[in-house]
Order: structure tokens, then C-alpha cells, then sequence
């Protein structure tokens, strides 16, 4: 069967051989790509530990079939369409497969001249600049472990998420541009090394020409350094289990986990996904344009890594790379940017939809879009009224929109249509992609069968990108994902699947907050605030926020009843600021005097997040409080 489905008749069988011979439906796919040496056995995997190997023994560097691959046939096809924040400071450029592949080779060796080797750890820390994208491959060519950061957490995090894989080298620019605003991230780069003995090097591209001071013997300047290297650099040999990257998120616990994706597995489920969610074909036919498509996440998200580069670049696509931000200079930049470029595929996020929405259609009516032919959209449940707004005023009626559900931990697309080819339906995210066998489970862990039910996600069997482990703590992995329900892998949302088979995502069923899109850990958000001298105590939950799909509310006791109340906000959001970043900052702050607790001292959240929600009559059942009045004062104090 071809790589890619074309027919919803395919799909039903390409979904019928992957669920009964699973090893021969994705060895048949691991087939498409170039290989050192072929794996000896497809899989071996338990959930128990949990343990999950594909192809293995094989041998392979993805960078070969990112880049190498491609070049007898199209070398000169645009790899890359670099968009800049600010057009009248700087041009579009455009990558060819060719110069990506000459620079990937010069920075693999300036990494490897200034010490980095195989399984090493490396840093990135960021803007959307092309160089992001070849200090990336760059990693993967000598088989060292990126880690990419993203450039809007604070120092803070970047500490933690530095010490935490022992990075010897950090690659970051002077500054960032987002919008209106300059970024000094090499500051914060400074600031956070101090405490990380392990970084060796700093790489700095300049990217603002802002002032950065440069630490003799540890920092270096990008451009300096290409200058004294080859374009010559054979790729490393690794093994498919080898580690690609490592993907810090949050989860239900203070401390970010970081996630791993292996080689192997990652790259064929990327291009697979990739090709029949988007219906990109696998290395278009040389004589046509190639379809322009347009992912407009962070690479410091996940999404940036399997859409922007990964399997974009394995599928020999032309992808687009976005510094700017979508209001800036006005509402109307990504629609503008989409008729430049003549964009067919555009894949973003519900809250970038909903803040268009919000800003009107004067914003949109300027441009054609005609060029669109599939949208996307990713990362948080969408409603169906901005599903509507995306699909009549953006897609003019004409595209399927597909709503894609995946995690960090899953490494691509999971639920979704096929573009064109599964029937769409607003607000559901559809049918798994061949290979994923979704599970809804009741809280006893006891499978709810047939359809017109709702239960939690878990996912039955391995797919090839399935996280393989939270670096350099398997238990946590273990704990986190697969000891919750015996045998499966729990995804932490919870899920509707209808009358036609159909799923929905509703949301996360953990402490975990999505915010536009962002996933944030309550537990991360109430360290921070607590950092601040005269807070004793406090709780975090999400409430619904008509743009950023929810929103953060912190309930916080203070020791010192002299303080002034907005002086003492204005101080939470510095300190939340300062120790994780500007995404996490609480919407709403409420002072209270007591959090309702039980008598174990078990926070009841789900009274605040009814306060939170503007629920203040029906709060449930509060018999079991240790002191019930407390709820009287939180509701009425509610914001
Ligand atoms: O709750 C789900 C939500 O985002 C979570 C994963 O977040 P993260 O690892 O940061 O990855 C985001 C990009 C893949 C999921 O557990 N989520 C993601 N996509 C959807 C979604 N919720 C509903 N619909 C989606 N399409």
C-alpha cells in the first residue's frame, strides 16, 4: 500500500491491517526511508516498565533523510520560507533543500569543533529564525540531543531545564523580535549559566544587534564560528532507539518532566502523519510546485518540532517559518502572509483563531486566501464558533479544517482527519490515524465500550513515536503515563466519543491548565507564587476564557493583612514572571483567608474551580471541609 491514504475506503483498511499485523503495517512505512542498515526485528514493548523498541537495531541519521535524500532531485526546491517579524527592517528568505543541507554540515561541525559528540546534551534557546531550525539538525547530524527551550520562559526555567540534562553547550541569538518588542535573550542566557557548571560553550547568533557582553572562553559568535569550518560533514551513525530529542512540558507535578523521542520511530511516524493528516505527498513530483505549508507554532513546542521541521523536511515539503506574532503590526498579519506566500495548508492554534475573530473581519476581507486548501489547528479543544469563523471566513467554505489531538508525549498526530478524506465535524478531532488504537477507560480503569460515551483517554497499543522515557527518570515516566491504568498508556484528557465513533477531546481530566494552547502545571504556577515573601499559601486552577481557552486563577493567602492589594498583584505576577515566564502569569488574583481543606489538608479544588468558573450558589458537597466558612468568604470575594 502507497504512503500516503487517498480515499476514505483506504483509510478504513490502511486502519484495519495496522490494528491486526501493527508490525507489518509500520515496517512496511520504515520501508520509504533511507537506512544504514535495516532493523533486525520491527518491535518489543511492554507498558509495564514501560519499555517500547522499534526497528530495532537499525541504523540511520535523520538528517540524511531531512536533507541528503532530497538533493539529487530537488536540491534547489525551497526548503524553508523564512517570514520575518518586521519586513521593513528584513526580507523573506528562502532556503533551498541545497543551502539547508551546506549549513546543517557547517554547524554540525562547529558543534563538533567546539566538543560536542555523540549523546551529548545541547541547549536551544531561540527565535523563529532559520538558524534555529539548522542548530536543530545540526544536533541530529552528529547525534547529539537537542533540547530546545522556549525563548519566552524566564532564566528560571531555562536553569532547570539546563541542569536537568547536563546541556554542555546553549545555542541562542543577541535578541529576539516579537512584534513590537525586543527581547535581550542572551541576558537571559548569562543569567541562568551562572548556576549550570555543565555549559561549556554559548553559541550567540546575531539576530537585533543588541549589546551582549561575551564571556572570553565561553561564549562565541555564530558568525564567527561557520567561518573556520567545511561544508563536509558525514552524517553520525544512530541506532533507531538512540535519543533525538529531549521536550521539557508540564504536568500535574512542580517540576517539568522531560520528555524523549528516539530516531527511529519518530522520523516514521513524523513523515506518516505528517503526509495523510496535511495530504502532503511524500517528496512531491519534481516537475510541480510544491504545496506551501505554513505551521505557525514556537519550535520551542512540540508542535514545532514535528510540523516545522521534522516532517515537513522528511516529506521534502517547503515549510514556513514565522518570527512575528499574528497582531502585529495588526490582526491582519498571518492572512497577509498567507497571499505573499501563496500558502495551501495553514495549521495553527484555536486561540490564534479566536483572538482573529475578536478583532473583526477588516482584518481578513483585505486579502484573497485563495491559495488555501487545508486548515489546521492544534493543541487545545476548539468551539465550534470559531470553528465555523476559521472555516467560512478563512477556508471561504471550501477547506477541511483538521483538528488535530496529540501530545508531547505522543511526538505527532494522533486523532484527526485526513484532509479531503474523513468527513469533518465541528469540534471533533475525529478518527485515530492508522496505528493508534484510542481506549476510553471509567476512573476504575475498566474499558467503556461502544459509542455515545465519554471517558478518559488511553491509548492500548505502541505507536512508533510514543515517548520512551523522562530523561533520567524512568519512574517518573512510568508514574506519569503508564501506572495509572494497567497496561495502557493514559494521556491525561478526557474524551467523548459519539453516536458515529467520532472523538472529542474535552479537555485535561489532571492539574494541568491549557492556556492558549501552552500546557502549564498548577503546581509550577503555586511554587512560583509562593516565592513571594508574604504568601503563605495558594491554589491554582483554570477557568474559561473567552480567548485563551482558559485562564489562569490563583486563590492566595497573605500573612500580611497591610498589604496593598494591587501592589501585591502587581508583585505575584513579577515573581510568576521571574520564575517560570510571562505565559503562566495568573488572569485573576484573590486574596482569601483560607483555602477550603479537608482534614487530611487535601485542597478541594474543584470548589474553587466552580468559584473560578463564576459558579458561586451550587458548590457541591462542602460536609467534608475542615472549616466551612471559608467558602463563604472565598465566594464572596470572587473576582
Ligand atoms: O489536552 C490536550 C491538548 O493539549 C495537550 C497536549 O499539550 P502539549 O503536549 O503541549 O502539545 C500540544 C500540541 C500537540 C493534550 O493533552 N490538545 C492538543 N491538541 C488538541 C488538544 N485538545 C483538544 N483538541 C486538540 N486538537
Amino acid at each position: 500500500m502507497a504512503f500516503r491514504i487517498q480515499t476514505f475506503e483506504e483509510y478504513q483498511e490502511e486502519y484495519r491491517k495496522s490494528v491486526t499485523d501493527p508490525e507489518a503495517f509500520w515496517e512496511d512505512k520504515a520501508k520509504h526511508f533511507t537506512w544504514r542498515k535495516k532493523w533486525d526485528k520491527v518491535l518489543e514493548w511492554n507498558f509495564t516498565q514501560p519499555s517500547v523498541k522499534w526497528f530495532l537495531g537499525g541504523k540511520l541519521n535523520i538528517t540524511e533523510n531531512c536533507l541528503d535524500r532530497h538533493l539529487d532531485i530537488h536540491g534547489e526546491r525551497t526548503a524553508i520560507i523564512w517570514e520575518p517579524n518586521d519586513t521593513k527592517k528584513d526580507k523573506t528568505r528562502y532556503i533551498s533543500y541545497a543551502e539547508l543541507h551546506d549549513q546543517v554540515c557547517r554547524f554540525a561541525n562547529v558543534l563538533i569543533r567546539n566538543g560536542a559528540k555523540k549523546g551529548d546534551r545541547i541547549c536551544i534557546y531561540m527565535p523563529m529564525v532559520p538558524e534555529s531550525a539548522v542548530a536543530i539538525l545540526a544536533c541530529a547530524r552528529i547525534g547529539a540531543i537537542h533540547s530546545v527551550v522556549f525563548a519566552g520562559f524566564s532564566a528560571h526555567s531555562l536553569i532547570d531545564r539546563i541542569q536537568d540534562s547536563d546541556c554542555s553547550i546553549v545555542i541562542t541569538s543577541d535578541g529576539a523580535f516579537r512584534g513590537a518588542k525586543e527581547i535581550p535573550i542572551k541576558d537571559i542566557v548569562d543569567e541562568a549559566v551562572e548556576v549550570c557548571p555543565s555549559v561549556k560553550k554559548i553559541i550567540v547568533l546575531e539576530r537585533t544587534g543588541c549589546n551582549i557582553r561575551l564571556t572570553e572562553g565561553r561564549d562565541l559568535l555564530w558568525k564567527d564560528e561557520m567561518k573556520k569550518v567545511t561544508n563536509q560533514c558525514p552524517a553520525t551513525e544512530t541506532d533507531s532507539e538512540d535519543m533525538l530529542f529531549i521536550l521539557y512540558t508540564s504536568g500535574s507535578t512542580g517540576k517539568p518532566k522531560g520528555v524523549v523521542h528516539t530516531v527511529g520511530g519518530y522520523m516514521v511516524f513524523m513523515a506518516y502523519s505528517f503526509t495523510n493528516v496535511f495530504q502532503y505527498p511524500l517528496e512531491p513530483a519534481h516537475s510541480t510546485r510544491p504545496d506551501i505549508y505554513w505551521c505557525t507554532a514556537d519550535i520551542g513546542w512540540v508542535t514545532g518540532h514535528s510540523y516545522i521541521i521534522y516532517g515537513p523536511l522528511l516529506c521534502g515539503a517547503t515549510t514556513v517559518m514565522f518570527e512575528g506574532i499574528p497582531t502585529w503590526p495588526d490582526a491582519g498579519r498571518f492572512w497577509e502572509v498567507v497571499d505573499k506566500h501563496q500558502v495551501n495548508i495553514f495549521y495553527t492554534a484555536p486561540t490564534a483563531i479566536r483572538s482573529m475573530e475578536a478583532q473583526g473581519l477588516g482584518y481578513v476581507r483585505p486579502y484573497s486566501l485563495d491559495s488555501l486548501r487545508v486548515l489546521g489547528t492544534v493543541g487545545e479543544p476548539i468551539n465550534e464558533e470559531a470553528w465555523q469563523w476559521y472555516y467560512e471566513n478563512i477556508g471561504k467554505g471550501k477547506c477541511p479544517i483538521v483538528d488535530t489531538w496529540w501530545q508531547t508525549e505522543t511526538g505527532g498526530i494522533m486523532i484527526s482527519p485526513l484532509a479531503g478524506i474523513t468527513p469533518v465535524k465541528p469540534g471533533f478531532a475525529t478518527l485515530p490515524l492508522p496505528g493508534i488504537q484510542p481506549v476510553l477507560v471509567n476512573h476504575d480503569g475498566k474499558e467503556i465500550t461502544g459509542n455515545g460515551v465519554e471517558g478518559n483517554l488511553c491509548i492500548r497499543f505502541p505507536w512508533p513515536s510514543v515517548i520512551r522515557t523522562t530523561y533520567g527518570d524512568h519512574e517518573r515516566c512510568r508514574q506519569n503515563y503508564f501506572a495509572t491504568y494497567k497496561e495502557l498508556y493514559f494521556t491525561g484528557d478526557g474524551c467523548r466519543r459519539d453516536e458515529n465513533g467520532y472523538y472529542r477531546i474535552t479537555g485535561r481530566v489532571d492539574d494541568v491548565i491549557n492556556v492558549s494552547g501552552h500546557r502549564i502545571g498548577t503546581a509550577e504556577v503555586e511554587n512560583a507564587i509562593n516565592q513571594h515573601p508574604d504568601i503563605v499559601e495558594s491554589a491554582v486552577v483554570g477557568f474559561p476564557h473567552p480567548i485563551k481557552g482558559q485562564g489562569i486563577y490563583a486563590f492566595v493567602i497573605c500573612t500580611n493583612s497591610q498589604h496593598d492589594i494591587s501592589l501585591l498583584k502587581e508583585e505575584i505576577l513579577a515573581v510568576v514572571n521571574k520564575m517560570i515566564g510571562p505565559i503562566a502569569k495568573p488572569d485573576k488574583i484573590q486574596v482569601v483567608g483560607g483555602l477550603p481543606k479537608t482534614r487530611s489538608g487535601k485542597i478541594l479544588r474543584r470548589i474553587l474551580k466552580k468559584v473560578a468558573e463564576g459558579e458561586t450558589s451550587n458548590l457541591g458537597d462542602t460536609s467534608t471541609l475542615l472549616d466551612p466558612s471559608v467558602v463563604d468568604s472565598i465566594r464572596t470575594g470572587a473576582l
